[in-house]
């Protein structure tokens, strides 16, 4: 009966050659999660409609009205994080709770709004809907672990916990079968701390494969311009300073500042006419931007994954390359830093450079685990998570696997 029950759950029939199914986990990155807060503040903050109280969570991350002008500002008020020079760690701002809600779940890792109506909002829904089709059941073979990905892996210790509980539960219930790992982005350096920090055995015991889908190894440029003048995320409504205090806060922006593994100390990464900006350059940068919490934010974080060490479990590094994607700015007169810049090109997926999407390469020589990767010629950071093209060679992986 046991060997019988096995047989039906951890295989699955393909075109009558039966494969084993390895349970997939899928972690988001920058901004790939839902996150939802709960007010009772003394004050309503900047701005007189923003409300002081909520009964219950809401959505703040993202429910695209809270980001429409008037509204952006209770937004970022009640989005940033609140660090603490003498700790180096971050808090919520007083009066607001934050939860990240159905850990284990699919639906808050594919999309990020409560209505699955923009397919703007959709995240890894399309990726998840092929598993389904595939053979994987949502919440028992494909499971998600979103997490707050405004902070850097120094202060995931709880996810860290879920996370190891939510590996061993999906090998549990899909008798016994290893886990596959698919991280997006910022996920890849979040699974690779985590993974760096785990004993041989358990990974040996747990994780079938680590699949990374665009990774910012060595940080992106893109990050400095976000940190110094901010970045509208692609949503036109909203303006580029107005979510600079936001961007600025979240210790997972001065973790993918460009790291000096990747780039060297004569490559100018920000051009102004006073002064130009290495980097070897990063305590003067956020010194001239006067936010000095920045540079220790970035001590904090810069070591975490850095210099990179091999995960030693099974890897398929996958990223797009081919789009021009910011190598440096420069600032012309009285442009910085609240202007936006203008971009000389590099290559990489329009998000992340080359280099650092390739970051990974060495380690084919440096795990003895298996090592894969492959570049996508003409596929951009987030289109890498629903073209046809990865799409066919994720199954590929999955299925032959
Ligand atoms: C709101 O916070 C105050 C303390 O600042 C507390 O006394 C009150 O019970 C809280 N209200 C709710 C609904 O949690
Ligand atoms: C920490 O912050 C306080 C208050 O903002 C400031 O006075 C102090 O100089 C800061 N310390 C460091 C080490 O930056
Ligand atoms: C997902 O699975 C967990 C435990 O495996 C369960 O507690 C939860 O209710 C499930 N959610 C859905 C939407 O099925
Ligand atoms: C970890 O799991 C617990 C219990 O399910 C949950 O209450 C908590 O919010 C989770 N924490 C994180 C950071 O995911
Ligand atoms: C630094 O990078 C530049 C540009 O890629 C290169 O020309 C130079 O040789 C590098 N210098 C060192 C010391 O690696
Ligand atoms: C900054 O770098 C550019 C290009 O490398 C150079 O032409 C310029 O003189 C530098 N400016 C300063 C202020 O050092």
């Amino acid at each position: 009966m046991r060997i019988l029950q096995f047989l039906i759950l951890a295989f699955f029939c393909y075109q009558t050659e039966c494969k084993q199914l390895y349970p997939a986990i899928l972690v988001p990155g920058d901004g790939g999660a839902r996150i939802e807060g709960k007010l009772n503040k003394t004050s309503p903050g900047p701005f007189p409609l923003c409300s002081e109280m909520t009964d219950d969570y809401y959505t703040l991350w993202v429910e695209l009205t809270s980001l429409l002008p008037i509204v952006l500002e209770c937004f970022v008020d009640n989005f940033r994080l609140v660090y603490n020079n003498k700790t180096h760690k971050t808090s919520y701002p007083n009066g607001v709770d934050i939860r990240i809600p159905n850990f284990g779940d699919t639906d808050t890792v594919e999309w990020l709004s409560r209505q699955h109506i923009s397919s703007k909002l959709g995240y890894y829904a399309t990726l998840v809907t092929s598993l389904t089709q595939w053979g994987y059941v949502r919440n028992k073979s494909v499971r998600g672990a979103p997490y707050d990905f405004r902070k850097a892996p120094n202060e995931l210790d709880e996810y860290y916990m879920n996370l190891t509980r939510l590996i061993e539960e999906t090998y549990a219930i899909n008798d016994n079968t290893k886990v596959v790992i698919i991280a997006h982005s910022l996920g890849n350096l979040v699974i690779l701390y985590f993974l760096n920090h785990k004993p041989q055995e358990w990974k040996d015991k747990y994780i079938r494969s680590f699949i990374t889908l665009a990774a910012p190894w060595g940080g992106s440029v893109k990050t400095l311009r976000m940190l110094a003048s901010g970045d509208n995320v692609n949503i036109l409504t909203m303006k580029a300073l107005k979510a600079r205090p936001v961007q600025r806060s979240m210790t997972s922006s001065a973790f993918l500042m460009p790291s000096d593994q990747f780039w060297n100390r004569s490559e100018v990464l920000i051009q102004t006419p006073i002064r130009n900006y290495t980097v070897a350059d990063y305590k003067q940068f956020f010194a001239d931007l006067n936010y000095n919490d920045g540079y220790l934010m970035r001590e904090d974080t810069e070591n975490l994954v850095n210099p990179l060490r091999s995960p030693n479990v099974e890897v398929h590094c996958l990223y797009g390359t081919g789009f021009p994607t910011a190598g440096s700015y420069i600032y012309s007169e009285g442009q910085w830093p609240d202007e936006q810049p203008k971009p000389l090109y590099d290559d990489g997926d329009r998000t992340v450079n080359i280099r650092s999407l390739q970051g990974c390469l060495p380690w084919k020589r440096l795990q003895r685990q298996p090592f894969y990767f492959k570049a996508f010629s003409g596929i951009a950071h987030m289109d890498i998570l629903k073209h046809t093209d990865v799409i066919n060679h994720l199954k590929e992986i999955l299925l032959n696997s």
